[in-house]
């Protein structure tokens, strides 16, 4: 064969690579709402950056007719791209080839990618679509999703990992997903279970659809498995890309600065006024966070679950920053099992990645009851509790209002390691708020005076004085200053400014044991 002819050879497996399962599937995928897998990758990176890598890999079985069904590159789509110029590896399973199925041919392609992944230091986006295991494979397949777990784990921490989920995601296959940092689903096109609605029904009678059983409203509003719920494939990808804005290459990189241009001096009048003077008076802390952070942007984390918890990415001055916030709005902002661990695992990848943590804090303990005892708070409560104490990024934290009891330690205070404890004037902080308090020390008092309520009244006033505010914990040190709402930005900046440099550790270990 000439130069030509060769050349001619390698554009004919090329374009059949390109094509998948070929024309017909690909209409099927769009006819569904989907994009085939070389759209998403499109649209996920920085146009024509992608370099694609293992196209002409083909399944090596035959069992059950698979030798008259290869397909260069087989069930996925694999390479490395850009997003926003930042390096990027990326696998696109290919619904077109064998229902997205994985091969141990598939499998070995992604393991691949999250190998270089994990050498050079640069995320991975998992884009997955796929009938699960190759069932004609067998224990090959299985052993590759092993192979993928096993990667997905000891990149962890190393490199940030990213799952979209845009169409079937089942049996042991949602687990790659689960281990990653952050799940992106499709409302209507994707669903992820670990058993379908049809074993469902013969096992437990229960009648459910794909969507409600796992599709992306469920997950990130009920299950919290998903971060984030889309309307379409292009929104979700988009999203993706913005996600980038925040999130470094790897453990060893700072995270990308905000190109931002608000003022680092901005003060904030509306702050003044928005803690309401009644203290049991809900209001938006996203308000806050918005008047606070740079051009007003928060990028939110699960917005949908536990949102008594809000949790999410921004700027600040350039840096960017995680934010953890009470949300007095919803359940008065009480810490629940929910809340807890959406807190946990976001502070966790935060230290992680070196993004510094501030947060408002607004939050009167947490939720009584039996659901939540018997639900175990205590160890759900701990998860957080514990990822506080072991972050070593700069941790700010700001008391808008209530910092009661446990909840107090546990929201970035300064016995754990907070680096900068800031307190509006309105801050109160207390084993508990001054109702509760005074019924339980003066319930005799009460009970006996000749009008109980005018003493509960006085008595909660005095308590209120005496320790509903933030200089009592001030006059110790427990807040590093009690400043003007107005300057919230401002004193932000100038310490993340301060702490660029921040330098701690933990004790050496092979690892803690956070209470799972
Ligand atoms: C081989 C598969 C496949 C699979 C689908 N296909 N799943 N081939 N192995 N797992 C093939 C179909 O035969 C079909 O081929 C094509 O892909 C498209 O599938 P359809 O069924 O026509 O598509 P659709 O109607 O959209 O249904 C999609 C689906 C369904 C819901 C995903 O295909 C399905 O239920 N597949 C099996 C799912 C499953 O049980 N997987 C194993 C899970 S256990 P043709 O040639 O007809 O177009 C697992 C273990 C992982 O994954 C272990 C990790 C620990």
């Amino acid at each position: 064969m000439t130069m030509r002819e060769k050349l001619a050879l390698l554009a004919r497996r090329a374009a059949e690579s390109e094509q998948g399962g070929g024309e017909a599937r690909v209409a099927a995928q769009h006819a569904k709402g989907k994009l085939s897998a070389r759209e998403r990758i499109d649209l996920l990176l920085d146009e024509g950056s992608f370099a694609e890598t293992d196209r002409f890999v083909t399944h090596r079985s035959a069992d059950f007719g698979l030798d008259q069904q290869k397909v260069y590159g087989d069930g996925v789509v694999t390479g490395h791209g850009y997003i926003g110029g930042r390096l990027v590896y990326v696998f696109s399973q290919d619904f077109t080839v064998l229902g997205g199925s994985l091969s141990e041919t598939v499998a070995a392609k992604i393991c691949k990618v999250m190998d270089l992944a994990v050498r050079n230091g640069a995320p991975v986006v998992g884009l997955n679509d796929s009938g699960g295991a190759r069932i004609q494979e067998g224990v090959a397949s299985l052993g590759g999703y092993a192979d993928i777990f096993l990667r997905n784990t000891l990149a962890s921490g190393v490199v940030p990992q990213i799952s979209a989920i845009l169409g079937p995601c089942a049996g042991g296959a949602v687990y790659s997903p689960a281990i990653t940092d952050f799940v992106f689903m499709v409302r209507g096109t994707s669903y992820m279970f670990v058993t379908g609605p049809n074993v469902v029904k013969t096992v437990t009678h229960e009648d459910v659809t794909m969507e409600a059983l796992g599709g992306a409203d469920t997950h990130a509003g009920t299950s919290g498995v998903a971060h984030f719920a889309c309307d379409s494939e292009p929104e979700c990808l988009q999203k993706i890309r913005d996600l980038f804005r925040y999130i470094p290459q790897n453990n060893l990189a700072d995270p990308p600065r905000g190109a931002g241009t608000d003022p680092r001096s901005r003060r904030d009048e509306e702050l003044l006024d928005i803690v309401p003077d009644h203290a049991s008076k809900p209001y938006d802390m996203h308000e806050v966070i918005r008047r606070v952070v740079d051009d007003g942007t928060f990028f939110e984390i699960h917005a949908a679950y536990a949102p008594n918890l809000i949790c999410g990415f921004a700027h600040l001055g350039g840096h960017a920053v995680g934010v953890v916030a009470n949300q007095p709005a919803i359940l008065a902002g009480v810490l629940d099992i929910n809340a807890s661990v959406k807190g946990a695992r976001f502070v966790r990848f935060c230290d992680a990645f070196n993004i510094p943590l501030v947060t408002f804090e607004d939050v009167p303990g947490f939720l009584p009851g039996v659901a939540q005892e018997h639900g175990g708070i205590i160890r759900h409560g701990a998860k957080l509790l514990y990822a506080y104490c072991e972050a070593t990024v700069p941790k700010l934290t700001v008391i808008t209002r209530k910092a009661y009891g446990g909840a107090y330690d546990v929201m970035s205070s300064k016995h754990i390691r907070g680096d900068l404890n800031l307190a509006w004037p309105t801050a109160e902080i207390a084993v508990m708020g001054p109702r509760g308090a005074v019924e339980i020390l003066f319930r005799k008092e009460i009970a006996e005076a000749g009008d109980p309520a005018a003493a509960l009244d006085q008595r909660v006033r005095e308590y209120a004085e005496k320790f509903a505010n933030p200089y009592v914990a001030a006059a110790r040190g427990f807040v590093d200053d009690i400043i003007d709402p107005r300057d919230t930005r401002p004193r932000l900046i100038g310490g993340l400014d301060a702490l660029a440099s921040k330098r701690d550790a933990n004790p050496k270990k092979k690892h803690g044991n956070i209470p799972l």
